[in-house]
């Protein structure tokens, strides 16, 4: 069953895992802050992807699926790069949404979301509009049309519906629009393109000259390293290079918590081999990133694969994939992305080497200028690789997972949120609310109880704390009854409780209480460390 989403909103504020960012001046739409839980657990999150996918990924081994043996390594780069890097990348001509505003309200919507009916009442047609993706479109259109023609919801037979929903960029005539918080008609503004990129100025030039951008996507810091990370490592192709880091999107409408803000984290790889190996690697990417999101816990039908039919490909692409998750907030049946693999074949390297050259080589992006010469141009730098051991020279195709920190934190958090009843330290029933995180993820790895504050039940509590806080973020509590406090670390997904009795004293043993079954076993104090570490690594 999905969680309700205003249970984990209250959830993630009451426990410290999402702030508003900036509440106290009434908050900043589209930004958020990762509270102390939360700041643990997108660490978690982006420490368990950098481990699988570039830390102890094996090189030296075939990885089921893969066509051959790879590198992986990784990089830091700029959030502020040249310019010229987001106009050969086509972020600066293309990167933008169609946006329209309301003349009476002042909002702004993007044009693709607004959706709505045609009605009639008598000789008066009217098309009446709400955002897409609100929860009951049609309730919500009725209850406009009824208002806009002073009706009372029993008249509501009155109205001629007159269409199923449409978008409003399939609506010609805007003059009879009735705007998604207006009341009058008519008050849309035609089309306009919006680019999604923060622009700022570097040093003291406040002019075009010192313009730049805030990156809207890491993959770009990579590509323009590319010749770096070759020339000084001794990495051959195939192989990746991974990076995690902010992006920034003036998205028009951000909405559903951090699902979409306007600044988050990316966390992508950029995976380098040669021509005719790229389909099976877009394969191996596809699987593998899939089986990640599975095995930290996304494991039900709210998680799906979903290939791009081919015409949704761009040009150059011979295959995307989404990985999608049923977030809570979507519509019944609409699943939202976690993250995209697309095969890039060699257009960002040649891009960068080449600029935008024209309609043939690049026919969604027609760059030239007035005289028919490139509009940009390309570094110039030779981004070609060499095989030394055939002597073939070629420029790579690209596959690149590229993943959202923000969204599968997000997605990890309504996967794990349920209320179950479990009985208190008197045995009686209780309904408890607990956050089910895979232990790589969870904020809280162990918590450390005496039960009670005396006979000497804290100082070994305090021992085994100090012990396994050499290696995790643990919690130590000794603070009310023992029930509520093992409440309190089920909310924040702690998996191990760890609880000092009367029985310690008596044989050195104490109990290791699992958050999920439930189950308590007694494991002497020695063997603590071990048996958590076991758990968790498991
Ligand atoms: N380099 C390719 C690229 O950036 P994308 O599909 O635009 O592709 C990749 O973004 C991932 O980044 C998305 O799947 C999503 O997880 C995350 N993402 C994109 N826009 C976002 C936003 N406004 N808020 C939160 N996450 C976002």
């Amino acid at each position: 069953m999905a969680v309700e989403m205003e249970k984990l909103v209250s959830l993630c504020k009451r426990r410290g895992f999402l702030f508003q960012s900036s509440e106290i001046y009434g908050g900043l739409n589209g930004f958020w802050d990762y509270g102390p839980l939360g700041v643990e657990l997108k660490r978690n999150v982006k420490e368990a992807w950098w481990r699988d996918m570039v830390t102890t990924h094996d090189d030296l081994s075939v990885l089921p699926g893969a066509p051959s043996a790879y590198e992986m390594t990784g990089l830091d780069s700029t959030i502020i790069m040249h310019p010229q890097v987001w106009k050969c990348s086509g972020h600066y001509d293309l990167f933008h949404d169609f946006m329209v505003d309301c003349r009476q309200t002042r909002k702004r919507y993007r044009y693709d979301q607004v959706r709505g009916r045609w009605v009639k009442l008598g000789e008066r047609r009217i098309f009446v509009t709400t955002v897409a993706e609100a929860s009951d479109e049609q309730a919500e259109v009725e209850r406009k049309a009824l208002k806009f023609f002073k009706l009372r919801p029993k008249q509501a037979d009155e109205l001629v519906w007159e269409s199923d929903f449409i978008a409003l960029p399939e609506v010609d005539d805007l003059s009879q629009v009735l705007a998604p918080d207006a009341t009058e008609l008519g008050t849309l503004t035609e089309p306009r393109e919006f680019n999604l990129m923060f622009k700022t100025y570097v040093g003291a030039l406040s002019g075009e000259e010192g313009a730049a951008f805030l990156r809207p996507e890491t993959a770009q810091g990579i590509f323009v390293n590319f010749k770096n990370v070759l020339d000084s490592t001794r990495v051959k192709i195939p192989f990746g290079i991974a990076q995690i880091g902010k992006s920034f999107r003036n998205e028009i409408t951000p909405r559903y918590f951090t699902f979409r803000s306007r600044e988050f984290e990316q966390m992508e790889i950029e995976f380098f081999c040669h021509p005719s190996t790229s389909s099976d690697w877009y394969r191996y990417w596809r699987d593998r990133r899939m089986q990640w999101y599975q095995q930290l816990g996304l494991a039900g039908e709210r998680l799906r694969l979903r290939e791009h039919a081919p015409d949704e490909l761009s040009h150059y692409s011979r295959g995307t994939a989404d990985i999608e998750y049923a977030f809570p907030f979507l519509p019944a049946g609409e699943f939202g992305e976690l993250e995209g693999i697309a095969h890039r074949g060699d257009f960002d390297l040649r891009s960068h080497m080449e600029g935008k050259l024209d309609e043939k080589s690049n026919p969604l992006v027609v760059q030239l200028d007035e005289h028919g010469k490139p509009k940009y141009r390309g570094s110039g730098k030779d981004l070609t690789y060499r095989d030394e051991a055939t002597g073939e020279r070629f420029i790579p195709h690209v596959i690149e997972p590229s993943a959202g920190a923000d969204r599968a934190t997000l997605a990890f958090l309504c996967e794990a949120y349920r209320e179950d009843t479990a009985p208190d330290d008197k045995g009686v029933m209780q309904t408890r609310t607990v956050l089910s995180l895979h232990p790589r993820l969870a904020p809280i790895k162990a918590a450390v109880f005496p039960l009670v504050k005396k006979d000497g039940m804290p100082e070994v509590a305090k021992d085994i704390y100090r012990a396994l806080k050499k290696r995790y973020n643990v919690f130590y509590d000794e603070k009310g009854a023992v029930g509520r406090r093992y409440r309190r670390q089920d909310e924040a997904g702690t998996p191990y409780c760890i609880t000092v009795d009367g029985q310690t004293l008596i044989d050195n043993t104490v109990t290791i209480r699992d958050r999920d079954s439930l189950e308590q076993v007694r494991v002497k104090v020695d063997d603590v460390v071990e048996e958590v570490v076991q758990r968790i690594e498991q």
